[in-house]
Formats: C-alpha cells, sequence, structure tokens
C-alpha cells in the first residue's frame, strides 16, 4: 500500500471507530488534510445517521458539503462527542505537532469543544520526540517579526511560510530547531507571547486515541491513563 492508500485506510477506519458516537441529533467534530480528507469520504457513507459536523477548517466544511453533508458552527452545537484528526508528529503520550495545513487555530478549537480527540497517522508521523517537524505557529501579521525575535530566544529558527494566511487572516511562522523535552510547558510558554494566536502543539490537550497503520493494517491505541 502506497501512503495515500494507507491514508485512505485510516479514514475508512475512523469511519467505523466512531460508529458507536453516531446519533440522529449528534454533530461530529473535522479536522483538516489529506487523511482528514478520506475520513470525510467515509462518513459520507454514514450521513444519516448523524445530524451535521462541525469542521476545522473552510477546505474541510467545503469538502463535507461536497458530500451533502451538513456543516454547523461551533457556536450552535452544545457539545461534540468526539474529533477527528491527523497530525505532523505524534509522541508516546499522544502529544501532537499540528499545523502542517495552516487549520491549527480552528483545530485546536473544536478538538477542545470535543470529549474524544481521535487521531487518524500514517506510521511516518511517529516520532519519540516531537520537533523535526517544523512547528507551526499562527501569528497575528503585524506581530510576526516580534514573534520571530521572541522564537529566536527560545532556541528556535522561524521561517514565514510562503504565500500563506490561515483562515483567520494570519500568517504561519515554521519553527524548526526547538528542543521540545517538554510539550506541554513550551505550548504554554510560546501561547504567552503577544500575538500569537495558537501554536501547533497539541500537548495541553493531545490525542485520546490513535489509528496508526502497523504492517499494512490498522491498529487501534488508546493514550494510557484514558478510559
Ligand atoms: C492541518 C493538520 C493536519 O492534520 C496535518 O498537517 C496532517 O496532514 P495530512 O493528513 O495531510 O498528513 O494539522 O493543519
Amino acid at each position: 500500500m502506497n501512503q495515500d492508500e494507507i491514508k485512505r485506510l485510516l479514514g475508512i477506519k475512523a469511519a467505523d471507530y466512531i460508529d458507536p458516537w453516531l446519533q440522529v441529533d449528534a454533530y461530529i467534530g473535522v479536522g483538516t488534510g489529506s487523511t482528514a480528507n478520506h475520513f470525510i469520504d467515509a462518513l459520507a457513507g454514514v450521513q444519516h445517521r448523524f445530524a451535521g459536523a462541525v469542521a476545522s477548517s473552510v477546505a474541510s466544511a467545503d469538502r463535507l458539503k461536497s458530500h451533502g453533508i451538513r456543516v454547523v458552527e461551533l457556536n450552535e452545537v452544545s457539545s461534540l462527542a468526539v474529533y477527528v484528526d491527523g497530525a505532523d508528529e505524534i509522541n508516546p503520550a499522544f502529544s501532537m505537532i499540528k499545523g502542517g495545513g495552516a487549520a491549527l487555530t480552528r483545530e485546536k478549537i473544536v478538538a477542545s469543544a470535543a470529549d474524544q480527540f481521535v487521531c487518524i497517522a500514517d506510521s511516518s508521523k511517529w516520532v519519540e520526540q516531537l520537533g523535526a517537524f517544523p512547528l507551526p505557529i499562527e501569528v497575528i501579521p503585524m506581530a510576526r517579526s516580534l514573534v520571530a525575535r521572541k522564537l529566536v530566544g527560545l532556541g528556535g529558527t522561524p521561517v514565514l511560510r510562503e504565500n500563506t494566511r490561515t483562515d483567520n487572516g494570519n500568517e504561519i511562522l515554521d519553527v524548526h530547531d526547538l528542543n521540545i523535552t517538554d510539550p506541554a510547558h513550551l505550548e504554554s510558554q510560546i501561547n504567552q507571547i503577544a500575538g500569537v494566536v495558537t501554536n501547533g502543539l497539541f500537548a495541553r490537550r493531545g490525542a485520546d486515541v490513535l489509528l496508526m497503520d502497523v504492517d499494512g493494517e490498522v491498529r487501534i491505541q488508546k493514550r494510557r491513563g484514558s478510559a
């Protein structure tokens, strides 16, 4: 299987995995990216079994709508049982780096509204220590240089992502060379920098469940300590 076929399998298995949460009045949180796209395509087959979806990006909302799946704003729902999304890196504690698709802020918001975060990631995303993938940070454009200097102070090498605006109208700095030994601490530290909207560390609220391929099969793992 090539990587896209694995991502497709992960999307299908994720739709199976969330079956217990599908109810006619339930809304599903949906992530962004090529793996999440396969999940959206798989959801199309069961769309009559849930009320609709909250999307983490305009691109995912458009794809959901193209399948006839109802998309609602987060403000319209009181709860989300489950959020399904990919990752750029995930470690054994199920902390992640996300934001390769520039959707990190809405991803973090929708994820934080959900009871369960189900990560669908092919095995190339598995790492012992986060940080080989440059950490995406969404910044208010007027604060870009200020934030970049502070990130250099934290040991990073920020690079402006060319020709990119987020769905919120902001810019992305991709930060190389960070030594991420304590992801939750660094997540909080970066969030304290004025001008940072969100950083792509998902450690304070990591994944609860991971679907990842092992030898061509999808293995389902729960985070240690999660119900
Ligand atoms: C988008 C993300 C994606 O989940 C991440 O980039 C993984 O993408 P893909 O499934 O295409 O490998 O965080 O902002």
